[in-house]
Protein backbone atom coordinates (compact mmCIF):
# COMPACT_ATOMS: atom_id res chain seq x y z
CA UNK A 1 0.00 0.00 0.00
CA UNK A 2 1.43 3.14 -1.04
CA UNK A 3 1.54 5.97 2.02
CA UNK A 4 -0.62 7.88 0.42
CA UNK A 5 -3.55 5.52 0.13
CA UNK A 6 -2.72 5.10 3.75
CA UNK A 7 -2.77 8.68 4.72
CA UNK A 8 -5.76 9.08 2.37
CA UNK A 9 -8.09 6.00 4.36
CA UNK A 10 -7.21 7.84 8.03
CA UNK A 11 -8.19 11.08 6.49
CA UNK A 12 -11.52 9.91 5.25
CA UNK A 13 -12.12 8.23 8.50
CA UNK A 14 -14.14 10.82 11.35
CA UNK A 15 -16.09 9.99 14.29
CA UNK A 16 -19.48 8.77 12.47
CA UNK A 17 -22.51 10.60 14.08
CA UNK A 18 -25.08 9.69 11.63
CA UNK A 19 -25.46 5.82 10.26
CA UNK A 20 -27.44 5.16 6.82
CA UNK A 21 -30.03 2.67 9.06
CA UNK A 22 -30.29 0.49 5.78
CA UNK A 23 -26.70 -0.27 5.56
CA UNK A 24 -25.54 -3.17 6.71
CA UNK A 25 -22.10 -4.51 6.57
CA UNK A 26 -21.63 -7.70 4.96
CA UNK A 27 -20.89 -10.82 6.81
CA UNK A 28 -16.73 -11.03 5.63
CA UNK A 29 -15.98 -7.34 5.87
CA UNK A 30 -17.40 -7.57 9.61
CA UNK A 31 -15.62 -10.98 10.05
CA UNK A 32 -12.50 -8.91 9.21
CA UNK A 33 -12.98 -6.65 11.40
CA UNK A 34 -13.25 -8.93 14.63
CA UNK A 35 -10.56 -10.86 13.39
CA UNK A 36 -8.37 -7.40 13.32
CA UNK A 37 -9.54 -6.26 16.74
CA UNK A 38 -8.45 -9.49 17.90
CA UNK A 39 -5.07 -9.65 16.12
CA UNK A 40 -4.00 -6.39 18.27
CA UNK A 41 -1.06 -6.38 20.25
CA UNK A 42 -1.50 -6.09 24.78
CA UNK A 43 1.46 -6.14 27.04
CA UNK A 44 2.48 -9.97 27.51
CA UNK A 45 0.35 -11.16 25.50
CA UNK A 46 -2.35 -10.83 28.35
CA UNK A 47 -5.56 -10.51 26.10
CA UNK A 48 -7.09 -9.13 29.09
CA UNK A 49 -10.45 -7.93 27.89
CA UNK A 50 -13.63 -9.26 25.34
CA UNK A 51 -15.18 -7.34 22.48
CA UNK A 52 -18.80 -8.03 22.68
CA UNK A 53 -20.75 -7.54 19.26
CA UNK A 54 -24.02 -7.03 20.12
CA UNK A 55 -26.65 -8.01 17.30
CA UNK A 56 -29.80 -8.21 19.16
CA UNK A 57 -32.38 -5.35 18.38
CA UNK A 58 -33.62 -5.04 21.33
CA UNK A 59 -30.70 -5.03 23.35
CA UNK A 60 -29.21 -2.37 21.36
CA UNK A 61 -32.26 0.20 22.05
CA UNK A 62 -31.95 -0.76 26.00
CA UNK A 63 -28.10 0.21 25.16
CA UNK A 64 -28.67 3.84 23.75
CA UNK A 65 -30.96 4.78 26.69
CA UNK A 66 -27.56 4.61 28.35
CA UNK A 67 -25.69 6.09 25.58
CA UNK A 68 -27.03 9.91 25.68
CA UNK A 69 -29.67 8.47 23.07
CA UNK A 70 -26.93 8.78 20.70
CA UNK A 71 -28.60 7.41 17.38
CA UNK A 72 -25.11 5.36 16.40
CA UNK A 73 -25.98 2.84 18.62
CA UNK A 74 -29.44 1.71 16.89
CA UNK A 75 -28.58 3.23 13.55
CA UNK A 76 -25.14 1.85 12.94
CA UNK A 77 -24.97 -1.48 11.07
CA UNK A 78 -23.04 -3.37 14.30
CA UNK A 79 -21.96 -2.27 17.46
CA UNK A 80 -18.96 -3.57 19.80
CA UNK A 81 -18.91 -2.78 23.21
CA UNK A 82 -15.24 -3.42 24.88
CA UNK A 83 -14.92 -4.65 28.26
CA UNK A 84 -11.95 -5.17 30.20
CA UNK A 85 -11.52 -7.84 32.57
CA UNK A 86 -12.02 -6.27 36.31
CA UNK A 87 -8.51 -8.26 37.81
CA UNK A 88 -6.31 -11.11 36.00
CA UNK A 89 -6.90 -14.27 37.46
CA UNK A 90 -3.95 -17.00 38.18
CA UNK A 91 -6.44 -19.40 35.95
CA UNK A 92 -6.31 -16.44 33.15
CA UNK A 93 -2.42 -16.52 33.49
CA UNK A 94 -2.03 -20.02 33.82
CA UNK A 95 -4.53 -20.96 30.54
CA UNK A 96 -2.83 -17.86 28.77
CA UNK A 97 0.83 -19.37 29.57
CA UNK A 98 -0.32 -22.98 28.51
CA UNK A 99 -2.33 -22.34 25.93
CA UNK A 100 0.63 -20.30 24.25
CA UNK A 101 3.62 -22.55 25.38
CA UNK A 102 1.77 -25.57 24.03
CA UNK A 103 1.42 -23.76 20.46
CA UNK A 104 5.39 -22.68 20.54
CA UNK A 105 6.34 -26.11 21.59
CA UNK A 106 7.98 -24.93 24.91
CA UNK A 107 8.98 -27.46 27.81
CA UNK A 108 6.59 -27.75 31.02
CA UNK A 109 9.32 -25.89 33.05
CA UNK A 110 9.42 -23.22 30.46
CA UNK A 111 5.79 -23.04 30.89
CA UNK A 112 5.57 -22.95 34.36
CA UNK A 113 8.65 -20.13 34.85
CA UNK A 114 6.23 -17.82 32.36
CA UNK A 115 3.33 -18.78 34.95
CA UNK A 116 5.54 -17.60 37.66
CA UNK A 117 7.16 -14.19 36.44
CA UNK A 118 3.46 -13.24 34.79
CA UNK A 119 1.93 -13.64 38.45
CA UNK A 120 4.64 -11.89 39.82
CA UNK A 121 4.14 -8.95 37.41
CA UNK A 122 0.24 -8.78 37.39
CA UNK A 123 0.58 -9.48 41.66
CA UNK A 124 2.49 -6.04 42.08
CA UNK A 125 -0.83 -4.18 41.15
CA UNK A 126 -3.38 -3.73 43.60
CA UNK A 127 -7.09 -4.61 41.57
CA UNK A 128 -7.99 -0.85 40.66
CA UNK A 129 -4.30 -0.77 38.78
CA UNK A 130 -4.90 -4.37 37.38
CA UNK A 131 -8.24 -2.84 35.68
CA UNK A 132 -6.55 0.44 34.53
CA UNK A 133 -4.01 -2.03 32.86
CA UNK A 134 -6.54 -4.30 31.35
CA UNK A 135 -8.24 -0.98 29.94
CA UNK A 136 -5.19 0.41 28.32
CA UNK A 137 -4.60 -2.99 26.37
CA UNK A 138 -8.22 -2.82 25.90
CA UNK A 139 -8.22 1.03 24.10
CA UNK A 140 -4.59 0.10 21.87
CA UNK A 141 -7.60 -2.71 19.92
CA UNK A 142 -10.01 -0.27 19.50
CA UNK A 143 -7.50 2.01 17.62
CA UNK A 144 -6.54 -1.34 15.45
CA UNK A 145 -10.42 -1.43 15.01
CA UNK A 146 -10.75 2.17 13.97
CA UNK A 147 -7.95 2.09 11.54
CA UNK A 148 -8.89 -1.28 10.00
CA UNK A 149 -12.61 -0.12 9.45
CA UNK A 150 -10.51 3.03 7.13
CA UNK A 151 -8.94 0.92 5.13
CA UNK A 152 -11.90 -1.14 4.55
CA UNK A 153 -13.96 2.34 3.56
CA UNK A 154 -16.02 1.26 6.81
CA UNK A 155 -17.38 4.50 8.97
CA UNK A 156 -17.11 3.89 12.53
CA UNK A 157 -17.74 5.97 15.71
CA UNK A 158 -15.46 5.49 18.33
CA UNK A 159 -17.97 6.01 21.63
CA UNK A 160 -17.21 6.72 25.21
CA UNK A 161 -20.13 8.44 26.04
CA UNK A 162 -21.93 5.65 27.36
CA UNK A 163 -23.05 4.91 31.03
CA UNK A 164 -20.85 1.57 32.01
CA UNK A 165 -22.48 0.94 34.94
CA UNK A 166 -25.98 0.22 32.76
CA UNK A 167 -24.11 -1.50 30.10
CA UNK A 168 -22.76 -3.74 32.59
CA UNK A 169 -25.97 -4.61 34.28
CA UNK A 170 -27.90 -4.81 30.83
CA UNK A 171 -25.07 -6.91 28.92
CA UNK A 172 -24.56 -9.06 32.11
CA UNK A 173 -21.19 -8.31 32.14
CA UNK A 174 -20.05 -8.48 36.54
CA UNK A 175 -20.86 -12.57 36.41
CA UNK A 176 -17.73 -12.45 33.85
CA UNK A 177 -15.39 -10.22 35.88
CA UNK A 178 -15.69 -7.85 32.99
CA UNK A 179 -16.34 -3.84 32.95
CA UNK A 180 -17.33 -2.42 29.94
CA UNK A 181 -15.35 0.43 28.49
CA UNK A 182 -16.43 2.29 25.47
CA UNK A 183 -18.47 1.12 22.09
CA UNK A 184 -17.18 1.42 18.76
CA UNK A 185 -20.00 1.86 16.25
CA UNK A 186 -19.40 0.51 12.39
CA UNK A 187 -21.41 0.64 9.07
CA UNK A 188 -21.61 3.11 6.70
CA UNK A 189 -22.40 7.10 6.90
CA UNK A 190 -25.64 9.21 6.17
CA UNK A 191 -25.61 11.20 3.46
CA UNK A 192 -27.26 13.76 5.97
CA UNK A 193 -24.30 13.57 8.28
CA UNK A 194 -23.12 17.02 8.51
CA UNK A 195 -19.85 16.07 10.47
CA UNK A 196 -18.60 13.91 7.12
CA UNK A 197 -17.34 17.00 5.41
CA UNK A 198 -16.05 19.03 8.06
CA UNK A 199 -11.79 19.40 7.56
CA UNK A 200 -9.95 17.56 10.01
CA UNK A 201 -8.58 19.28 12.99
CA UNK A 202 -5.23 17.89 14.67
CA UNK A 203 -2.42 20.32 16.55
CA UNK A 204 0.34 20.84 14.01
CA UNK A 205 3.38 17.69 13.61
CA UNK A 206 5.41 19.99 15.55
CA UNK A 207 3.20 20.43 18.42
CA UNK A 208 2.30 16.72 18.55
CA UNK A 209 5.31 14.90 17.75
CA UNK A 210 8.49 15.65 19.12
CA UNK A 211 12.10 14.62 18.08
CA UNK A 212 14.58 14.50 20.96
C1 LIG B 1 -12.29 7.16 23.34
C2 LIG B 1 -13.18 8.01 22.48
C3 LIG B 1 -14.49 8.26 22.86
C4 LIG B 1 -15.35 8.99 22.06
N1 LIG B 1 -16.68 9.10 22.39
C5 LIG B 1 -17.54 9.64 21.50
C6 LIG B 1 -18.94 9.58 21.71
O1 LIG B 1 -19.44 9.08 22.73
N2 LIG B 1 -19.75 10.08 20.75
C7 LIG B 1 -19.26 10.64 19.61
O2 LIG B 1 -20.07 11.06 18.76
N3 LIG B 1 -17.94 10.70 19.37
C8 LIG B 1 -17.07 10.20 20.27
N4 LIG B 1 -15.72 10.22 20.03
C9 LIG B 1 -15.24 10.82 18.77
C10 LIG B 1 -14.29 12.02 18.97
O3 LIG B 1 -15.01 13.15 19.34
C11 LIG B 1 -13.52 12.21 17.66
O4 LIG B 1 -12.76 11.06 17.42
C12 LIG B 1 -12.60 13.44 17.71
O5 LIG B 1 -13.35 14.62 17.81
C13 LIG B 1 -11.70 13.51 16.49
O6 LIG B 1 -12.44 13.58 15.31
P1 LIG B 1 -12.42 12.47 14.17
O7 LIG B 1 -12.35 11.12 14.84
O8 LIG B 1 -13.73 12.66 13.48
O9 LIG B 1 -11.24 12.71 13.30
C14 LIG B 1 -14.85 9.53 20.85
C15 LIG B 1 -13.53 9.29 20.49
C16 LIG B 1 -12.71 8.53 21.27
C17 LIG B 1 -11.30 8.23 20.80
Amino acid sequence: MESQELLGALNWRYATKKFDPNRKLDLKTLNTLLEATRLSASSMGLQPYKFIHVKDVGVRESLKEHSFNQTQITDASDMIVFAALNSISDEHIEQYARTEGELRNRTEEQIERKIKSTKAYVDRMNADEQFIWNSKQAYISMGTLLSTAALLNVDACPMEGINPKEYDRILQLEALNLRSLAVVTLGFRSSEDAYSDQSKFRFPKGQIIKTI
